[in-house]
């Protein structure tokens, strides 16, 4: 019995996808993996000294630190995980 043509074709594009897929969540992961591996004042010596010297963490309130950690996320180029930690960091 043979099987029409296109079917092997679909079970290729299939198979192929979900490779596709499967590798891209592996490397997704190894990205985050390597942000959890950092602590929050690993991120914040990093990433925000490379503009102007940080205040200390009693400078500012956790409300504060808050908006600042968003307003300096779109300078620093940070992911939300990275703002997270760092903000989490400096509320301490
Ligand atoms: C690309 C440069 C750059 C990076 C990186 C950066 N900042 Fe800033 N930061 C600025 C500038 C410029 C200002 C002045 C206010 C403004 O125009 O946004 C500022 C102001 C501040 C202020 C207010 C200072 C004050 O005394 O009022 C705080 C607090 C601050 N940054 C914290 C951070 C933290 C925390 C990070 C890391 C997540 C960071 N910054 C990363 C450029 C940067």
């Amino acid at each position: 019995m043979k099987r029409p043509k296109f079917k092997n074709i679909s079970l290729l594009i299939a198979t192929a996808f979900s490779i596709f897929i499967v590798v891209s969540l592996i490397d997704s992961c190894k990205v985050s993996q390597q942000v959890a591996a950092k602590s929050g004042a690993q991120l914040w010596a990093e990433n925000c000294q490379r503009c102007h010297n940080t205040p200390s963490p009693s400078t500012f309130s956790a409300e504060q630190w808050e908006t600042i950690g968003l307003h300096m996320q779109t300078r620093a180029l940070i992911t939300d995980d990275e703002r997270k930690k760092i903000v989490d960091f400096l509320k301490q």
